[in-house]
């Protein structure tokens, strides 16, 4: 077992750790008690969650001193809809919270997104600490400070930047996470190869298997390079007015496919950023950016560790190109009406592209949603 590790996300007067390692769980009280305005906090959880890490979690801010209450909501994307949020705030209002309480998100990146937005607007903004108990929470949702809810037009369209003031990586949480949502996270942990350091996807290749198989030195090492390459870019880019954007590899796509897919358990998250990364690789091959054996050594390592490189079929196989495209239009990168996607040139070299053409996107999708089909 590797000791703790601590990053910062440099942010000037807002900077805060982020700590990965063993045991945190069972440690919090003493970890957040710096941090703390007030002796007190209330955990937002997840139903699934509260039942395997609760208890410890809580016991620990009691042996620290720390007065606290807990709000489970459902598991699943169900709950970042404008009903939970507003049951949520309204059950913490009830608490009788004040400006110096802060909220602790104990769960995967649905918690951390509900939790972080009602942080920051309860009495017009509490202070917020994530404790991220999903791979796809460690390696991305937990840190850099986007919060978001759900809207009948579209995913995580309605929220608030919001910084924390820690991030607490437990690696040990993840020895409860089923393996379908472990896979999930781990593309995101492979985009942070992709789109900026080759060297992290070079070591991915060959030990990604053991890391999802349980390695815990291997998911250690994996989340905190991914945390210090996210530090580093939200560092330089927090509002996303920049390079912010790399992060949103394979996400146009993939936001795209999640919407098509109905945003349920057919199609997860991580699942269809695998797919969009697989996406981008494949359309940055057909114009030229980068070349074909590049996008086909992605498509192995995806396909390796299990998981999904290609859309056809998604939806029942009813899923059109323009259907799709339509999709990927109401992205908040889209800018004049022009989808910006994030194309590569090579493993780890990335770069915003804002000039692909509308009629390539669309015999580019028409091609991947049914593989046999010439194209035009
Ligand atoms: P999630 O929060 O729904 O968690 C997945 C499932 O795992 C849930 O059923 C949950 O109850 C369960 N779970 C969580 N921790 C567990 C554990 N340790 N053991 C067993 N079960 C556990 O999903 P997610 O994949 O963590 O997050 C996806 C969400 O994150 C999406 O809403 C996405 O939009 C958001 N997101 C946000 C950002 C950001 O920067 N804010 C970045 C990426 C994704
Ligand atoms: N997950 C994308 C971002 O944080 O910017």
């Amino acid at each position: 077992m590797s000791a703790a590790e601590r990053l910062t996300v440099a942010l000037g007067r807002r900077s805060y750790d982020i700590v990965v390692g063993s045991g945190l769980i069972a440690e919090a009280g003493a970890l957040l008690a710096p941090v703390l305005r007030q002796k007190r906090v209330v955990i937002v959880t997840d139903e699934t969650v509260a039942g395997l890490h609760l208890a410890r979690f809580a016991a620990s801010l009691a042996a620290a001193g720390i007065r606290h209450q807990a709000v489970a909501v459902p598991p699943g994307e169900a709950s970042k809809d404008f009903a939970h949020f507003a049951r949520l705030c309204e059950d913490v209002l009830a608490l009788g919270i004040e400006r110096a309480t802060a909220i602790v998100a104990l769960g995967g990146g649905v918690v951390g997104d509900l939790a972080g937005f009602a942080a920051a607007t309860l009495l017009r903004g509490l202070d917020l600490v994530q404790v991220p108990t999903t791979l796809l929470a460690q390696v991305d949702s937990s840190v850099g400070g986007k919060t978001a809810i759900d809207s009948i037009h579209g995913k995580n369209l309605v929220g608030a930047f919001h910084q924390p003031a820690l991030v607490l990586a437990d690696i040990d949480a993840l020895a409860t996470l089923p393996r379908r949502e472990l896979l999930a996270g781990y593309a995101e942990v492979v985009k942070y190869g992709l789109i900026r350091d080759r060297g992290f996807y070079e070591w991915l290749e060959p030990d990604g298997a053991a890391l999802v198989a349980g390695d815990a030195v291997a998911r250690q090492q994996a989340v905190r390079r991914s945390c210090a390459l996210k530090a580093e870019i939200v560092a330089a880019d927090e509002r996303e007015t920049g390079e912010r954007a790399l992060l949103n590899f394979g996400h146009t796509f993939g936001h795209a496919l999640e919407a098509a897919t109905g945003f349920g358990d057919g199609l997860k998250h991580g699942e269809a950023v695998a797919l969009g990364m697989q996406l981008a690789f494949d359309l940055s091959a057909r114009l030229g950016f980068c070349k074909a054996e590049v996008a086909e050594r992605v498509r192995r390592h995806l396909a390796a560790v299990g998981l999904p490189t290609s859309p056809a079929g998604l939806a029942g196989g009813t899923l059109t190109a323009a259907a799709l495209q339509a999709l990927m239009r109401k992205d908040k990168k889209v800018s004049d009406g022009r989808v910006t996607l994030i194309l590569a040139r090579d493993i780890g070299d990335a770069f915003i592209c804002r000039d692909v053409a509308p009629p390539a996107l669309a015999d580019f999708l028409a091609a991947a949603l049914e593989p046999g089909r010439n194209s035009r």
